[in-house]
């Protein structure tokens, strides 16, 4: 696996690749890498030839509250993981290449960006789109993948692409998830043991409002309102938010009739969780399933 940090490196990899005629994949991460993680690259790596990850804890999209510094970084064993499953190569920048002395651009995707987690978030995802432009415009993949556990980040990276014209074609893969149905997080390490057993009413709650949906519930306050009843029997009382909104443009509807999806973002001790579930098409890995 070739280890790249500056931006001239990832560039001329990517140059010397699309010369050899290799379709490239792009997936971005922050590190401490998952099964979940894994799935995006073993996604690329179906459905192109080549594949590079990257790894960057974005200091932009955290808040001055938030966990940038504790955020786990655990480069050697993302590498070995990246290894062992096959990776072409890992981009690997440090701050400075990324925002070099005298940066001043950033990307807004608004009203999108400060609805949902961008309320509890401010600022957080200018954050992220801003990392990503930078990113895919780097790299100038074929394909780059997102995860649909992080469901409104996903909308806004197919916007922004499509809006500024980005070369990729921004894939959206599947949540996956613990044997519980916990969707993976880099975070749930934070758990405590008490609290993670809890952190499974998350996904419990939001396929109670799929069955329901399934069985004919189609008013969006019912289905949050069965949702939000799970969370507090599990003792998860500080709900940010449990939403119903159309899977295209996340704005809010009263009905769903075709494209619906469920999001919500609780606290479960010290611990910010976000899940989501689509409310139109068959069970996303659902542990059922
Ligand atoms: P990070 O949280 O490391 O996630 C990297 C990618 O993995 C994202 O696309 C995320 O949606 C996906 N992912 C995380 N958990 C997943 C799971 N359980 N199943 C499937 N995919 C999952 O998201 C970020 O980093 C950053 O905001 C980033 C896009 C890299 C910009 O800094």
């Amino acid at each position: 696996m070739e280890i790249l940090t500056n931006r001239d490196e990832i560039r001329a990899w990517a140059v010397e690749n699309r010369k050899a005629g290799h379709s490239i994949g792009f997936v971005p991460t922050m590190g401490a890498l998952h099964a979940g993680h894994l799935e995006l690259l073993r996604t690329s790596q179906t459905q192109t030839d080549r594949t590079v990850v990257s790894i960057f804890v974005n200091p932009s999209q955290f808040g001055p509250a938030e966990d940038f510094n504790r955020y786990p970084r655990v480069i050697e064993q993302d590498k070995h993981m990246l290894r062992q499953a096959g990776c072409h190569a890992l981009f690997y920048p440090g701050v400075a290449a990324i925002y070099p002395q005298h940066f001043q651009t950033s990307v807004t995707v608004e009203p999108l960006g400060s609805d949902l987690c961008g309320r509890e978030r401010p600022g957080h995802f200018q954050g992220v789109a801003t990392v990503v432009t930078i990113l895919l415009n780097l790299v100038r993949a074929d394909q780059a993948f997102f995860g649909l556990k992080d469901y409104q980040q996903f909308v806004i990276i197919q916007r922004l692409a499509q809006d500024l014209n980005l070369e990729s074609k921004i894939v959206g893969v599947p949540t996956i998830r613990e044997p519980d149905g916990l969707a993976m997080s880099s975070r749930n390490r934070y758990l405590s043991q008490e609290d993670r057993q809890r952190a499974a009413a998350i996904h419990a709650a939001l396929a109670a409002a799929k069955s329901a949906f399934t069985a004919g519930e189609k008013r969006s306050g019912r289905l949050e309102a069965i949702a939000r009843r799970i969370l507090t029997e599990a003792s998860i009382h500080r709900i940010q938010y449990i939403s119903v909104r159309s899977a295209t443009t996340l704005l809010p509807i009263n009905t769903v009739h075709t494209d619906g999806v469920i999001l919500t973002a609780v606290k479960v001790g010290e611990t910010r969780l976000i899940d989501n579930m689509l409310l139109n098409l068959p069970d996303q890995a659902s542990p059922s399933s």
